[in-house]
């Protein structure tokens, strides 16, 4: 997902910073827009630096020193087609006066007539600009156009007056924004550990044993979660995929690191989801030399260490999730499961069905937690994170109704 946030010039541009790295905490991609007087407050470099993409100072590129083209004549309009949503932090008495009226003066006022995505302002000002009726008026018409306003909050102010006027608090601009883009922020405040992908158990330096788990369903769970507000710890088997950057990434290969890692990171997790396909069997003793080829050969395979067995013994408070790939019996053996690894929860998929599962973007599963059964209809892989999400929100809700 993608936010273009316009930062305008105030006292409080510099908050802009912070948001800029709260939204990229939650997996969003910040594309930048500075106003000619933002640019008075705080350097573009900042901003380039923090969002890791070009910031965007005015129409026609001139900054970058090249002739004006049909590419840097018609940016505005890329951009507004690639944005889920626009933020304006902080925005000024003169932009709301301008997206009100559609005065399209520069990029970003430019932009906002452009673009059909969602539209966010934060306003900080003086509070007499603040009060004024045409002020007033613009944001009267603002609210009624569909943009979301994040109220401001009272207080000094940096002219020396006291009253409404100053930025909103940055947790609530984001809160805004997320909502906008149809992220919650149910899970804000927990830390989510996740394991996916295979494991790989070595048989000599060139071989291994492992199975078909891409990952995936792993990584739209850890991508989900961040997006929803958690911290997220993602334990991952060896995966051809881009962790989502603002997970905290453990890359381990065999059974045995990965049960060390969640072991070591179990105490700081409030949820412990396992995705991951972890081998059953090990070799307790592999070939040093690459193994020649002979006649018949067997390998001697020794259990691995069940980590989700492992998990149940240390854990304190934590829910925990595990997943389970049948091919028969798929329920029963789930719910076997559910009790017998002492989880809050298991989502079951029938990987003997084609074109979904392993290798696939695609799930069909079953959640099953001790009270309820909730069959979830092929769909795509992030679909189902949502799902598993939903479902670990409400075994938490219930958890601390139980408590309380
Ligand atoms: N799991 C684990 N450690 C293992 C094997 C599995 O923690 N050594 C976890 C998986 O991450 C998953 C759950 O256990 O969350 C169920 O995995 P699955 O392979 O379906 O179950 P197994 O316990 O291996 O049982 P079986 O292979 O006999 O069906």
């Amino acid at each position: 997902m993608k936010v273009a946030l316009g930062v305008c010039g105030g006292i409080a541009a510099y908050k802009a910073a912070e948001i800029v790295r709260l939204l990229q905490d939650r997996g969003i991609r910040v594309q930048v827009i500075m106003t000619d007087s933002a640019q008075e407050f705080v350097r573009p470099l900042t901003f380039a630096a923090l969002s890791g993409e070009k910031v965007i100072t005015g129409m026609f590129n001139r900054d970058s020193g090249a002739e004006p083209n049909i590419d840097s004549a018609i940016e505005h309009i890329a951009v507004a087609q690639s944005i889920d949503a626009l933020v304006v932090v902080p925005a000024t008495a003169d932009v709301l006066a301008k997206f009100a009226q559609g005065i399209a003066s520069d990029f970003l006022t430019t932009l906002y007539l452009a673009t059909a995505a969602p539209v966010v302002v934060a306003p900080a000002m003086n509070v007499n600009m603040w009060e004024h009726p045409a002020t007033q008026q613009n944001l009267e018409t603002l609210r009624k156009r569909g943009v979301k306003i994040v109220e401001p909050g009272s207080g000094y102010l940096a002219c020396g007056m006291t009253g409404p006027g100053r930025l909103a608090e940055n947790e609530a601009v984001v809160a805004a924004a997320m909502e906008t883009l149809g992220a919650s922020q149910d899970l804000s405040g927990e830390t989510v550990l996740i394991t996916a992908g295979p494991t790989r158990e070595k048989i000599d330096p060139v071989r291994y044993l492992t199975n078909r788990s891409s990952g995936r369903m792993g990584y739209a769970l850890a991508e989900a979660g961040l997006r929803r507000g958690a911290r997220v710890l993602l334990v991952t088997g060896p995966t051809s995929l881009k962790p989502p950057s603002a997970a905290e990434v453990v890359v381990v290969e065999s059974a045995k690191q990965m049960l060390d890692a969640v072991l070591r990171l179990l105490p700081e997790a409030s949820i412990v989801i396992k995705t991951a396909a972890v081998a059953d069997y090990t070799i307790a003793d592999p070939a040093e030399q690459k193994l020649k080829r002979g006649g018949n050969m067997s390998l001697d395979l020794t259990p691995a260490p069940d980590i989700l067995a492992e998990i149940s013994r240390h854990k304190k408070s934590q829910l925990i999730i595990g997943f389970a790939a049948e091919t028969e019996n798929v329920l029963d053996n789930a719910r076997q499961k559910l009790k017998s690894k002492s989880l809050d929860a298991i989502v079951v998929n029938d990987v003997s069905r084609e074109g979904v599962g392993f290798d696939s973007d695609r799930n069909a599963v079953t959640i099953i937690t001790r009270a309820e059964t909730i069959p979830v209809p092929e769909t795509t892989k992030w679909e189902v994170a949502q799902r598993v999400l939903d479902c670990v929100v409400e075994l938490k809700q219930k958890l601390s109704v139980v408590n309380s």
